[in-house]
């Protein structure tokens, strides 16, 4: 009897993109759709449950081996990092990592210090050690682009898709700092104690998204 499999997929914005992926498969999503009160959900056409979390958590949940696999975006994994395989680029929640600042600032005509504003500090760490720069990096929970507006940073690294959150607010993005979109991973025990299971859910994936190219 094939063991059912635990997928952790991103609330929110990567949520909707995974069911209709699933969906597409064949997979019934309808109790993550309808969930109640239930955390747990059970897809009744396929040995799957699926749980719903915070990125981050996502990952927490696949590196523990909580959930085997899980749906996640490539900024919390370059974020975060962790111990775990990614094994698909799922080709949804296509956006980028930019550096961006002031609408017309000269941002590396100066030898000071620059002060960056980031929700993901070590993905600005690393952009900057890259280019040898030293930066004085400030932590940001939400709405990071008020930091150079409140003249708090010279720039911010953040997450853009369509720009306008940066346009409306007198910002550009002055360079790329890494692609970012879906990935699935999987808990490196489940990939060997699980693998023949994996290995059908991983190929149905990858026809699927071979049909949608
Ligand atoms: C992200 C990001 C920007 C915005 C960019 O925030 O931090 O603020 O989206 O999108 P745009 O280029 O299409 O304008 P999100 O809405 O995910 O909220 P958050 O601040 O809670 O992360």
């Amino acid at each position: 009897m094939s063991e059912r499999l635990r997928i952790a997929l991103t609330k929110g914005r990567l949520q909707d993109k995974s069911l209709e992926l699933f969906e597409s498969m064949g997979l019934d999503c309808s109790p993550v759709r309808n969930p109640g009160r239930r955390l747990i959900h059970a897809i009744p056409n396929y040995p799957l449950d699926a749980v719903l979390a915070k990125a981050s958590d996502v990952i927490t949940y696949v590196e523990h081996g909580a959930c085997d696999l899980g749906v996640v975006g490539k900024d919390t994994i370059l974020e975060k990092g962790g111990a775990f395989y990614e094994v698909l680029d799922l080709d949804f929640g296509c956006c980028r990592f930019a550096l961006a600042v002031k609408k017309g600032s000269d941002f590396y005509g100066t030898y000071k210090t620059r002060r960056i504003a980031s929700k993901y500090p070590n993905v600005t760490r690393a952009f900057f050690e890259g280019k040898g720069m030293d930066v004085d990096i400030i932590k940001i929970e939400g709405s990071v682009e008020l930091a150079p507006i409140l003249d708090l940073a010279d720039g911010i690294v953040d997450i853009v898709e369509t720009g306008a959150t940066l346009k409306e607010n007198g910002l550009e993005p002055i360079e790329d700092v890494a692609q970012v979109s879906a990935r699935l991973i999987v808990n490196t025990a489940s990939m060997k104690l699980y693998k023949s299971e994996i290995t059908d859910f991983l190929f149905r994936v990858e026809r699927k998204l071979g049909e949608q190219a």
